[in-house]
């Protein structure tokens, strides 16, 4: 029977790791980053339109700025992609409910990408192999196949060739977020432009942080957590470094930039401490809105059907 519309649930992300190394010249970066999926979540809709219609997209929720509701939206690019690469007829309309912050280093973009190509799989019956979404998702962006997968893991390369991480039990996180994103290509400049011409260093796998997240040790964790990406993003924004700061001063285990920022990610052991955490950041005034979460949770899954 055919499928009226599909919803999938996808998560953001935080990188607990970003080990970035110098320019290639495609003028993308070698990566070593260990990610995790936390539980904010955008759910992505798609829908049977009229015939003729073509692809529509609306925008909903209480992270919508500056989110584009036409063919720039990386979710349109994933129709785009689907519908050619198995010759289907796109009429259609995607509506996105994000709570995910926007251009704030947890791949929103990249994790609505990852569920609109979950959804067009559910939706056309396509049967699309893991492998064939894998290397779709990675042509649209470096995080997307990790948003498709979740859970916790490794990503070299771009970011993109990933192998699971174990992880044991559940990690407590609080966000500060922004309002105002950063720019990912301008931050991995400016990381460029403060390392200078001469940086060869590669980057290597986080051996001590593996095992700390396969023990479940949230200290060790904590004490590990690092980003490369980190200097640049307080260097375009000072305030960052001062939420850092507050955020250990206040009884977080670490505290860390997710991607290239502004999102600021506290490690705390549990959920009294994440409330008190989250009553300092708010009377800091450094912030826009701070979040409660935890992870590893699950990647891009259909939650409902409707015939
Ligand atoms: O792949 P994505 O579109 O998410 O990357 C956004 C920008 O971030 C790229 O245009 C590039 O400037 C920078 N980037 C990079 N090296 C990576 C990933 C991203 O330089 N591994």
């Amino acid at each position: 029977m055919p499928v009226k519309s599909v919803t999938v649930r996808v998560p953001a992300k935080v990188n607990l790791q970003l080990s970035v190394g110098p320019k290639e010249p495609d003028g993308y970066h070698n990566l070593v980053s260990v990610f995790q999926a936390i539980s904010i979540f955008d759910d992505v809709t798609i829908k049977l339109s009229e015939p003729g219609a073509g692809l529509s997209i609306s925008i909903s929720g209480d992270q919508t700025h500056g989110v584009p509701a036409d063919a720039n939206n990386l979710a349109a690019k994933a129709v785009a992609l689907i519908s050619k690469e198995y010759d289907l007829t796109v009429d259609a309309h995607i509506e996105i409910k994000k709570s995910i912050p926007v251009a704030g280093g947890m791949a929103g973009g990249s994790a609505d990408a990852a569920a609109t190509l979950v959804a067009c799989d559910a939706y056309w019956h396509a049967g699309i192999p893991r492998d064939q979404l894998d290397a779709m998702a990675a042509t649209l962006g470096s995080d997307v196949p990790f948003m498709l997968h979740g859970g916790c893991a490794l990503g070299i390369a771009r970011g993109d060739v990933l192998s699971p991480v174990m992880t044991r039990g559940s990690f407590h996180w609080v966000l500060a977020t922004y309002v105002d994103g950063l720019s990912t290509a301008e931050i991995y400049e400016k990381t460029d432009q403060m390392r200078g011409f001469e940086f060869d260093e590669m980057p290597e796998v986080p051996t001590e942080l593996l095992s700390a997240l396969a023990r479940g040790d949230a200290p060790a964790l904590g004490r590990l957590l690092h980003n490369d990406l980190q200097s640049a993003a307080i260097a375009a924004r000072p305030t960052l470094g001062r939420v850092l700061e507050h955020g250990i001063d206040s009884g977080a285990l670490g505290a860390v930039i997710s991607g290239s920022g502004p999102t600021c990610a506290f490690l705390v052991r549990d959920e009294s401490s994440a409330i008190d955490l989250v009553v300092a950041l708010k009377a800091s005034g450094l912030v826009d809105d701070v979040l409660r979460t935890h992870g590893p949770v699950h990647g891009a899954r259909v939650i409902s059907t409707s015939r």
